[in-house]
Order: structure tokens, then sequence, then C-alpha cells
């Protein structure tokens, strides 16, 4: 049986929680940001670009290319590398910059 990192180090970290991406349900471990959360489930893209709508996801994973953007209980925008993830928070796939439904 394979053994993971915090079995190594003895962690006990606290219980896993949910999150919802585009309405389906995500588990989440203590710690983790909103994209790692979503990677763990196997999540990879949840963006659109403005120019030809392709899909985008985490890239640098440190904040600095801003291809992870996600709207993160309503808010665009948000860099989901960043964004620690939170019991019950709800995120859903940002179209373009975010405001497109404004007409902005
Ligand atoms: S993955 Fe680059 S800013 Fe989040």
């Amino acid at each position: 049986m394979a053994r993971t990192p915090a079995d190594l180090v003895g962690a006990q970290p606290d219980p896993p929680f949910e999150i919802t991406f585009d309405g389906r349900p995500v588990v989440v471990l203590p710690g983790q940001t909103v994209a790692a959360a979503l990677w763990g489930a196997g999540i990879l893209a949840w963006r659109t670009t403005r120019g030809g709508g392709r899909p985008r996801g985490a890239f640098c994973g440190i904040g600095q290319c801003f291809d992870c953007l996600a709207t993160v209980n309503g808010v665009p925008g948000r860099r989901a590398c960043l964004v620690p993830a939170q019991p019950g928070d709800v995120i859903t796939t940002q179209e373009g910059h975010g405001h497109d439904r404004l007409g902005a």
C-alpha cells in the first residue's frame, strides 16, 4: 500500500471538507488551495480565455501567471493557486474576464 507524504511525517490533519465546482462536490484536505483541491479531484481547467475561449487552469502554481483565475463565491478573477479553500466554497468556471454577463 502506497504511503502518502502526510503518513511519512506522522501528520494528523483535521478532517477533509467539501467545496463545489460547477455544482460538483470536491473533497478538500485542510490547507489545500482551491487549485490544489481541483487538481486533486482531476479537474485541470476552470477558466476560458477571452480570445478563443480556450481552457486554462493552474500553470505556475505560485501566483505569477494568472492562468488559474476562477470565480470563487461569485467573485471572478481570484487566483485559485493562492486562495485557501474553505468549507462550502462555491467555485465556478470563469468565462473570459469574469464579467461577460455584465457586457463589460
Ligand atoms: S497558477 Fe499561476 S497565478 Fe495561479
